[in-house]
């Protein structure tokens, strides 16, 4: 599968490991076409392959999953920017739009960031948020610990929910469904708490969020 990446910032390189590592293509928007070219042949030395390319947004063809690795609201400018362009496609929203004083889940108009990207691109696109609960750090290697990383994700669109699914158990991971795309702001709300315990864990970029269960039987009560 061709997907494009948008942001070739820490999030942006973490998820090219991932799905490089899956055996799909990668192609990097940055906002400096050179960090995308840099990017890309950190991907292909990684993956001794050439299918991590880089490409400027006017110009390129977008993959049927293309990944906002951006910051909110950016995330949106973007999308409006790329407009028709996103028709049918995959959009995965993997942000946290933490308010500055780090309290509160902050956007524009109280709903979640995918909720309100859904309503910028056409009809046809399907918003799946992704992703934002694990750190940069720990999704380079998609493990910890050598326990694969646990991704959850929430969208509206079964087929797309079942292509980011494919994504991270290809990329040697664990998917999570949570459910409708609402559910991404209670995914958001995990972001904001995540993000405060990782502040007091000085930003260790190794960290993650986990969800346990037990591997014995529980007694049904
Ligand atoms: N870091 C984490 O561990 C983590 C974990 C979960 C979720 N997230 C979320 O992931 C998103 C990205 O975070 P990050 O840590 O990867 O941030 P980052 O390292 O600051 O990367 C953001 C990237 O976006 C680029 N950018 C800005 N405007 C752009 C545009 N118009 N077109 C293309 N690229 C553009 C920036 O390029 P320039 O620097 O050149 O402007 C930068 O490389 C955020 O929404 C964050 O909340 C991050």
């Amino acid at each position: 599968m061709k997907i494009t990446i948008i942001g070739a910032g820490k999030m942006g390189r973490a998820l090219g490991y991932r799905f490089i590592d899956g055996g799909h293509s990668v192609s990097i928007i940055a906002h400096k076409p050179e960090d995308g070219e840099k990017l890309a042949r950190e991907l292909n030395s990684f993956s001794k392959s050439d299918r991590a390319s880089a490409d400027i947004i006017d110009e390129a063809e977008l993959g049927d999953v293309v990944v906002l690795a951006l910051h909110y609201p950016t995330n949106k400018e973007v999308a409006r920017q790329l407009g028709d362009r996103l028709a049918a496609r995959v959009i995965v929203d993997i942000s946290n739009p933490i308010g500055s004083g780090m309290d509160t889940v902050q956007t524009e108009s109280g709903k979640s960031s995918p909720e309100e990207i859904a309503e910028i691109v056409p009809k046809s696109a399907s918003v799946v948020k992704a992703f934002n609960s694990v750190t940069a750090g720990s999704l380079l290697e998609g493990k910890m610990d050598d326990i694969p990383l646990e991704i959850f994700f929430a969208g509206g669109d079964e087929k797309a929910k079942g292509i980011v699914s494919d994504l991270i158990l290809d990329g040697k991971m664990v998917p999570i469904n949570v459910g409708p795309l609402v559910k991404a702001r209670g995914l958001e709300s995990m972001g904001l708490i995540f993000v405060t315990l990782l502040a007091k864990d000085h930003w260790n970029a190794a960290s993650t969020m986990r969800y346990v269960s037990p591997s014995y039987e529980v007694v049904k009560c």
